[in-house]
């Protein structure tokens, strides 16, 4: 029944070449391409190969899901020297996880096997002891739609978790819970959109306390399995020792490829955990446009309502965006207008992984891609699949969004902000600068705190540096002096350097009425500001 109705949708959209207003509306119209033929031309294997060298991504896989066809394409390389990116190639979907997270959760209210559960449910009422905010009301209110929908007023800490704990445990779900009461929020709830993770990850844990059942084995038996998804898996042991081929990570670092280790995603769980291939994600794209099972009518209403408003400012703010009013977020998926037509979609990111996802319900089309390099990667599939998108839509070549120039530019600024750090971030010191209290080798030793743990310093090269290599997103630090107590922590990724964590930060020690060093604090969390301080106690 869903798949005639659909189908006669899909029939009007696209058969019949209707036409369609543009969304600017400035008068012009587009007609939409009618008889679906495989997207994947000799132009566009040309634009592929172009934007991979661009953006010195090794590898990408695409597939389009348009009506009921499906085309799948791998293009570059899987892993050197020479395995290429096919369409059964395994990636590491990042938080494309969350909309099966929110799925999962839709499933559990749906059920009524659990009496009260809504998405209206306090948090705090299913998973009392494990989740405690920093203050009572947050606590008491934060309900799983907040949570589903980055507005809890909690922002990432996503430098706060992972690694071992004092006995040599590998910390998981429960402890990340756990840790948030330690977490500073920065703003009331349901006040903006910040996105965080580590609440997706709170939701892992309600699935998990609520069915008896892992997150991964939920989802493997209630949505994959249903929908055929055999290639999806929920861990990279799994995915190593799985028959499809995992693409190998890379970051390209002083102008080469260098691989980067797979990361242990079993903390990151809810948020991130997902790795699987485009044509598994085809099945999950199909599923979403014709409404279809394991999840119902009302679980894709209920996941599909824009909850969060999408805030104006930020990084992306400087460019002309090429949507149509605001974006939001609903559960798990982000949500905007697009040339006149509704779309959902969400994007991937980790230090060696990008996937896109996006989805236009009332065209009956929908796209995945997965590249093999942090950032990098989104930026070269933002250029594919809007090229494939724009195709579809038949927009003229003048008016499409120049996605290489939004990115290059977004890069050259970090670039800027990077080199230009001194004195952006600290405009103000005398001159001379103040000299340092101690000897430098009296900051040196352990510091904690007790959501991001310890953190050692010590001195190299007659410089101070810090590791975080005992937290899932290991990084490395190293101190710059400023005036006094002052300093710049210049950051970077242990195993991707260059890549997502590079970046400059501020950082101050305080000394106590005796005279030796008491605390450091960093700016670990940008969502506090460049004024926000992490501090740790020195033991
Ligand atoms: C699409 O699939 C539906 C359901 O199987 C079928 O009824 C319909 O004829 C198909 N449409 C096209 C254009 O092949
Ligand atoms: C709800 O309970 C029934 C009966 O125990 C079970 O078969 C089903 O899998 C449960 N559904 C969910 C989503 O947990
Ligand atoms: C992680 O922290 C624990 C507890 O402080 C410690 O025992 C362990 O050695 C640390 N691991 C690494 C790799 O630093
Ligand atoms: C980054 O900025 C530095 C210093 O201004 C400059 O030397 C370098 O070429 C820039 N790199 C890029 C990729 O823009
Ligand atoms: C210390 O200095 C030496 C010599 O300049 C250099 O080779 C080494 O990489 C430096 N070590 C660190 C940790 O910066």
């Amino acid at each position: 029944m869903t798949n005639l109705k659909m189908f006669s949708k899909f029939f009007s959209l696209t058969a019949l070449l209707q036409l369609v207003p543009c969304a600017n509306g400035a008068g012009q119209q587009h007609v939409l391409k009618d008889k679906p033929t495989s997207p994947f031309d000799a132009k566009f294997a040309k634009l592929a190969k172009d934007t991979l060298e661009l953006w010195h991504v090794p590898g990408v896989s695409i597939a389009v899901v348009d009506g009921n066809d499906t085309w799948a394409e791998g293009y570059g390389i899987s892993s050197f020297p020479s395995t290429p990116v096919t369409p059964e190639t395994l990636f590491c979907g990042a938080s494309t996880t969350k909309a099966f997270t929110a799925a999962a959760m839709a499933l559990l209210i749906s059920s009524s096997n659990y009496t009260g559960l809504s998405w209206d449910t306090p948090i705090s009422s299913l998973i009392r002891e494990d989740f405690v905010l920093p203050d009572l009301y947050s606590t008491e209110h934060v309900t799983i739609e907040d949570a589903l929908s980055h507005r809890t007023g909690m922002p990432a800490h996503d430098a706060s978790y992972g690694g071992t704990n004092e006995k040599g445990e590998k910390r998981g779900v429960r402890d990340l819970v756990r840790s948030l009461r330690h977490l500073p929020l920065t703003a009331p709830l349901r006040m903006r959109f910040q996105y965080c993770n580590m609440m997706f990850v709170a939701v892992s844990h309600v699935v998990e306390t609520l069915t008896g059942v892992g997150l991964g084995d939920f989802l493997k038996e209630n949505i994959w399995e249903p929908l055929g998804m055999k290639s999806t898996y929920f861990d990279t042991d799994a995915a190593q020792a799985a028959p499809e081929p995992f693409a190998q990570g890379y970051v390209y670092y002083e102008e080469k490829y260098q691989p980067v280790p797979y990361m242990d995603l079993y903390i990151v769980s809810g948020a991130g955990a997902v790795i699987s291939n485009v044509l598994d994600y085809s099945k999950w794209i199909r599923a979403f446009l014709t409404t279809s099972g394991p999840l119902s009518n009302s679980d894709y209403a209920a996941l599909k309502t824009p909850r969060t408003l999408l805030p104006t400012s930020g990084e992306l703010s400087r460019f002309p965006q090429p949507y149509t009013g605001p974006r939001s977020y609903a559960l798990g998926w982000y949500h905007g207008v697009y040339q006149g037509y509704e779309y959902f979609g969400h994007s991937g990111g980790m230090e060696a992984f990008g996937a896109e996802v996006v989805i236009f319900p009332d065209l009956n089309y929908g796209l995945v891609s997965f590249g093999n390099t942090g950032e990098t990667s989104n930026f070269a599939i933002l250029k594919l699949i809007y090229d494939l998108i724009d195709e579809k839509l038949v927009i003229p070549p003048e008016k499409r969004y120049d996605w290489n120039k939004q990115n290059q530019a977004l890069l050259h600024r970090r670039n800027h902000t990077y080199y230009n750090s001194p004195q952006a971030l600290y405009p103000s010191i005398p001159s001379p600068p103040l000299p340092l209290t101690l000897p430098l080798a009296s900051y040196t030793g352990t510091y904690t705190h007790p959501a991001y743990h310890a953190l050692t310093l010590v001195l190299l090269n007659n410089t101070l540096h810090f590791y975080r290599d005992n937290a899932s997103w290991v990084t490395t630090f190293e101190l710059q002096h400023v005036s006094g107590e002052f300093f710049l922590a210049y950051m970077d990724s242990r195993a991707a350097p260059g890549g997502i964590f590079w970046a400059v930060r501020k950082a101050e020690f305080v000394l106590g009425s005796e005279g030796v060093v008491r605390k450091f604090g960093v700016a670990l969390e940008v969502g506090m500001g460049e004024e926000g301080r992490i501090w740790f106690e020195r033991v």
